[in-house]
């Protein structure tokens, strides 16, 4: 199964990736994390160090093709392959894969196009796939996306939050794209106007899966630069977003 997480930027994918991956991890099931966003941080919400992205490892190439470092016979595309598998990071618990950005202005779009192909390569290794996307609607227009199971679309309270969610879910429709779930999740909300945004989160016209409330605990957290997947079991997001998990498991 794969499951993807999206939104506008600082809605809180990262928050939601993280915790999933924090859940899932207790299931003993092989996961692998992907970090599809440039502005890169689900590494240090895993709290995990990573030396080399798949963004590296395409420049490196890049560099040894223009340097004729390439032995004749052999196969750049193969030689990306095994340099992409070799970026893997493990961890006891999951895997994960950070593609990174393109040295310079380059374009993310050819890392992009990458992941695509990581997706189709790596799915039937692991039992479970989970992918931090990159803010905004590209990895829609791009097909990055299209083969993954479970869409998770998180918004927070904003106007412009909710805008992006709704147009994730117009342009999924246009692109025909079709995942088998289609959810969005409500993060930050303040209980005091819950009602008023759920009303305005039904305007998207996706399907609310739940809903993560603002946490003193997670704001405590971001300021010790303190890794999100350290929360404790008993923490209120840690909960929600097992909740969600449980929901789009029996589904
Ligand atoms: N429910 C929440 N309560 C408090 N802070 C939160 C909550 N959700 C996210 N944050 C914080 O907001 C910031 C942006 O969240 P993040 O998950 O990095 O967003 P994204 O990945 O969508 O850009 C982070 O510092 C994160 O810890
Ligand atoms: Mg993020």
């Amino acid at each position: 199964m794969i499951i993807a997480i999206s939104g506008k930027g600082g809605v809180g994918k990262t928050l939601v990736s993280s915790l999933l991956i924090k859940e899932l991890s207790k299931t003993g099931k092989d996961i692998l994390a992907i970090d599809a966003d440039p502005d890169s941080n689900l590494p240090e919400a895993l709290g995990v160090d990573v030396d080399r992205t798949v963004g590296d490892v395409r420049e490196e190439l890049k560099k040894d093709t223009a340097q004729g470092k390439i032995p004749t016979g052999m196969n750049k595309w193969d030689i990306l392959d095994y340099k992409i598998m070799a970026s893997v990071i493990e961890t006891p618990e999951f895997d994960l894969l950070v593609m990174g950005r393109p040295e310079g202005s380059g374009c993310y779009c050819a890392v992009n196009n990458m992941l695509r192909k990581i997706i189709e390569n790596l799915s039937e290794n692991y039992d479970l796939i989970i992918i931090d996307t990159e803010a905004g609607l590209e990895h829609l227009s791009r097909r990055t996306t299209q083969n993954v199971d479970v869409m998770l679309v998180v918004t927070d309270n904003s106007k412009r939050g909710m805008l992006t969610a709704h147009r994730i879910g117009d342009l999924a429709g246009e692109l025909d794209i079709k995942f088998q779930d289609l959810y969005l999740i409500l993060n930050r909300v303040r209980p005091k106007i819950e009602e008023e945004v759920v009303k305005k989160a039904q305007e998207t016209g996706l399907e609310i899966l739940g809903i993560v409330h603002e946490d003193e605990e997670v704001t405590e957290y971001d300021l010790e630069g303190k890794p999100l997947v350290e929360l404790p079991d008993d923490s209120n997001t840690v909960k929600a977003v097992s909740g969600i998990l449980s929901r789009i498991l029996r589904e």
